[in-house]
């Protein structure tokens, strides 16, 4: 029971890598709430989290909209009386070198991936001061230290989330806010499984080895692996992780073999 008495809010909590978590950190006693634009998925993880004893709930907001973002911190207090680990984990994709990716694509993928991680933590920071505690994890990616082609605007945004994360570090652990960085490789979730369809769909099978063999271990990551690497920085075991940047790659970054 890790997560006991922590009340969580994880953003893009309805599917992937943001349901692994949010239901990972339920079963280790925290309270959950799920805060994503997707309401149907995100009352099945409720549902399902709700139906093992655990406490959860649904807020439905776009976390890159100021007035949303805040009224979603305000609900969570509101109903659970504090914020004790935001995970800002919602995010969107796009795909293009600089030259392809269009103004609207850059504009979609900063505002949710950079303007609402920055949104979520304005509004929580306060919150979290005000109670002398707080943990605070971003989901970066290994695109923010490696070059990975044809994701000119996902890597910008995943460098700032980094970046921003070593800044709010700097800012905040002095209050007893810790603030971390998880940076996975490709994880198996929704959000893969749909870049793959539109783009192999005559080879699924092919692309999915392509991805294992990018792997160390020539396996794909789950969202659960990246689950545990969120539980471990939102744990009191993590009180030394500050400014962390978890990679968790499959060795992807390590290491290159031929
Ligand atoms: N899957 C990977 O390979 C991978 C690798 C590295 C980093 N990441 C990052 O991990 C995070 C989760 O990715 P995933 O693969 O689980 O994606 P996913 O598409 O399965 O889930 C993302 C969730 O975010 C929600 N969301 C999107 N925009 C939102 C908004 N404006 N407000 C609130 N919710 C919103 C979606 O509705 C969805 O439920 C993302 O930040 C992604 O960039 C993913």
């Amino acid at each position: 029971m890790r997560m006991k008495d922590k009340v969580c809010v994880v953003t893009g909590g309805s599917s992937g890598i943001g349901e692994a978590i949010a239901r990972l950190f339920a079963k280790e006693g925290g309270q959950v709430a799920v805060v994503d634009v997707d309401e149907a998925n995100g009352q099945r993880v409720v549902d399902a989290i709700r139906s093992q004893g655990s406490e959860a709930i649904l807020v439905r907001a776009d976390v890159a909209d100021e007035a949303e973002a805040s009224q979603a911190l305000l609900g969570v207090t509101q109903h659970f009386g504090k914020v004790d680990v935001l995970v800002n984990n919602a995010g969107v994709s796009a795909v293009g070198d600089v030259a392809a990716c269009t103004p609207t694509d850059w504009d979609r993928v900063m505002r949710v991936n950079v303007r609402g991680v920055y949104l979520m933590s304005h509004f929580a920071v306060p919150i979290m001061r005000q109670q002398g505690s707080g943990t605070i994890i971003n989901m970066s990616s290994t695109i923010a230290v490696i070059g990975l082609q044809a994701r000119a605007a996902y890597a910008a945004s995943k460098g700032a989330v980094l970046a921003l994360t070593r800044a709010m570090a700097a800012d905040h652990s002095h209050e007893n806010i810790r603030v971390a960085a998880i940076l996975p490789g490709t994880v198996y979730t929704p959000f893969v499984e749909g870049y793959l369809k539109r783009h192999y769909a005559d080879d699924m099978e092919g692309a999915v080895e392509t991805l294992k063999r990018r792997q160390l271990n020539q396996e794909l990551m789950t969202p659960e692996d990246v689950a545990y690497a969120a539980l471990y920085l939102a744990s009191d075991e993590a009180r030394f992780a500050l400014g962390t940047a978890l990679i968790i790659d499959g060795g992807v970054s390590a290491a290159k073999v031929f």
